[in-house]
């Protein structure tokens, strides 16, 4: 089986897999980094979400061979010691209910968020709008980016 140096939260990683295997599977099953969750497993719900080189990005829809080398930041990864602002704004505003979602959604916010630090309604809720939740808390974690951002 082939070995891959994988780059997770500033850290290297020698990851024995199939190089199908994909990143989410990784970093939970391999790496027990299960703040990253699993939802659909196709690309659809937001729930898998880490950042690529800075991006956010579906590791159910990466291969393990395709991030090589590449900067993977997952939840527990996003600051050191402290809590990320985004992660302020989101328990100043009482964002998650049930919280499945939400480290995918505070991903997605962060990545977004570090591309346009000043957005209005509309880019949030586009930018946000690939994140699904079940419990409907679209609201709050508009607020939440809003605050973060302010
Ligand atoms: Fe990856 Fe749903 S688990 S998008």
């Amino acid at each position: 089986m082939p070995v891959y140096n994988l780059k997770i939260n500033g850290t290297s990683y020698n990851i024995k897999a199939e190089q199908d295997t994909p990143l989410l599977w990784v970093l939970r099953d391999y790496l027990d980094m299960v703040g990253t969750k699993y939802g659909c497993g196709i690309g659809q719900c937001g729930a898998c979400t880490v950042h690529v080189d800075g991006s956010a990005t579906r590791s159910c829809l990466l291969q393990v061979s395709m991030v090589e080398d590449m900067e993977i930041t997952t939840i527990e990864g996003l600051s050191k010691n402290t809590l990320h602002p985004v992660q302020e704004a989101w328990k100043e505003i009482d964002v998650p209910q049930c919280g499945y979602c939400q480290t995918g959604q505070i991903m997605s916010a962060t990545a977004f968020l570090s591309q346009n630090k000043n957005p209005n309604k509309t880019e949030i809720r586009d930018a946000m709008s690939g994140n699904i939740c079940r419990c409907a808390s679209y609201n709050r974690i508009e607020k939440a980016v809003e605050l973060a951002a302010s």
